[in-house]
């Protein structure tokens, strides 16, 4: 088969299209053939050499696909997944690729209404979002939650996903245009992290008692204005470093307003508690995007050889939701 090889850590041009093995199914797994795989932020840092696979991960990029089940392996038979099922799935790698092995309990169904293609953007970010928002935060309907990032994969998704389980949402993004999509998305106030101080406008916004679950992406530089802007009993949780790995903590402050400070990453996790997240998502996700209450939120759609671009196009951060490559 072909995959998408990183020859070197690298600017996007490392990123090569090569003939590689086939892979060999372990117990436990099933070979899918790839219609379509999503880009992610990881992907960038894997390419520069700073996330590598975790073990016993393809060593390709890639933490999501869709396509067709083409081959059992071993101790799959009672698995209740057969030859040419229709599939989207979690992976620890190797998406960037014309197939790849994996654990059945990563695989979800295509959600009905949604097709092949498009199903490829929603494993990473459905099961990142349902998580860490609802499984860690423990956001209830009637709460606020704080999502940063509102124009990525991520935030797309988690707006929605909250709106639906009735919280109230407050997003930050760089743009006029990414605000209006994440308003049309569901958020009820969206601020330009460019333009306003987002502690000070979430606590306009909260009759100064802050946020209930805040879902960042930034880490070290909005440490700080995060614990701030929660409000008692709030949880903060981390799953993304852009803004850096270290910072200082108030601990009066969470002492005082009992906080709760987690940081998560869904990729390293065994198989098994993968496998679980999998499962509540297909039982508490899958049914609102069926309904057509969440919608696969794709930018565009590129050719798998031409990762490259679309890595460029993702540092660039012009993009709103997900970028696809297709065979
Ligand atoms: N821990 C996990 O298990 C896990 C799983 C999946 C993803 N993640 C993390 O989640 C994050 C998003 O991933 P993705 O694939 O969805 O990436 P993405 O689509 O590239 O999104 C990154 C977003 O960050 C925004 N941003 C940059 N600086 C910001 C700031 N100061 N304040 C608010 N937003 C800012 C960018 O847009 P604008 O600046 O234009 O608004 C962009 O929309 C990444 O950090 C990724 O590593 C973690």
């Amino acid at each position: 088969m072909h995959a998408i090889v990183i020859t070197e850590p690298g600017d996007p041009n490392v990123l090569s299209w090569t003939e590689v093995p086939d892979p060999v199914p372990d117990s436990g797994e099933v070979v899918v053939d790839i219609a379509a795989s999503a880009v992610n932020r990881a992907d960038i840092n894997q390419r520069l050499g700073s996330y590598p696979p975790p073990k016993g991960a393809p060593e390709y990029p890639g933490l999501e696909c869709s396509g067709r089940v083409a081959e059992l392996g071993p101790d799959t038979q009672d698995s209740g997944w057969s030859l040419g099922d229709e599939v989207c799935v979690l992976l620890a790698g190797g998406g960037y690729a014309e197939r790849v092995a994996v654990p059945v309990g990563q695989l979800l169904p295509v959600p009905r209404g949604v097709s092949l293609v498009e199903a490829a953007s929603l494993p990473e970010v459905a099961c990142t979002v349902w998580s860490n928002v609802f499984m860690v935060g423990a956001l209830r309907s009637g709460e606020t939650l704080l999502v940063h990032g509102g124009g990525s994969g991520i935030g797309t998704f988690a707006i929605q996903l909250a709106h639906a389980h009735g919280a109230r949402v407050i997003t930050t993004a760089g743009s006029e245009e990414k605000l209006a999509r994440c308003r049309e998305l569901g958020a009820d106030v969206a601020i330009n992290y460019r333009a306003e101080d987002f502690v000070t406008r979430v606590k306009e916004e909260t009759g100064g008692s802050g946020v209930d679950v805040i879902l960042d992406i930034m880490g070290g530089s909005y440490l700080e204005g995060n614990v701030r802007s929660l409000a008692t009993g709030g949880r903060l949780v981390i799953i993304g470093l852009m803004g850096g790995r270290s910072a200082e903590l108030d601990l009066g402050r969470m002492l005082v307003k009992r906080l709760s400070v987690q940081a998560t990453t869904l990729r390293a996790r065994p198989v098994e508690e993968k496998s679980r997240i999998v499962s509540e998502v297909s039982e508490h996700v899958w049914p609102l995007v069926e309904q057509g209450t969440i919608r696969p939120i794709v930018d565009r759609t590129m050719e798998l050889p031409n990762a490259a671009e679309a890595h460029r196009i993702m540092e660039a951060s012009s993009h709103v939701g997900k970028i696809l490559l297709t065979r």
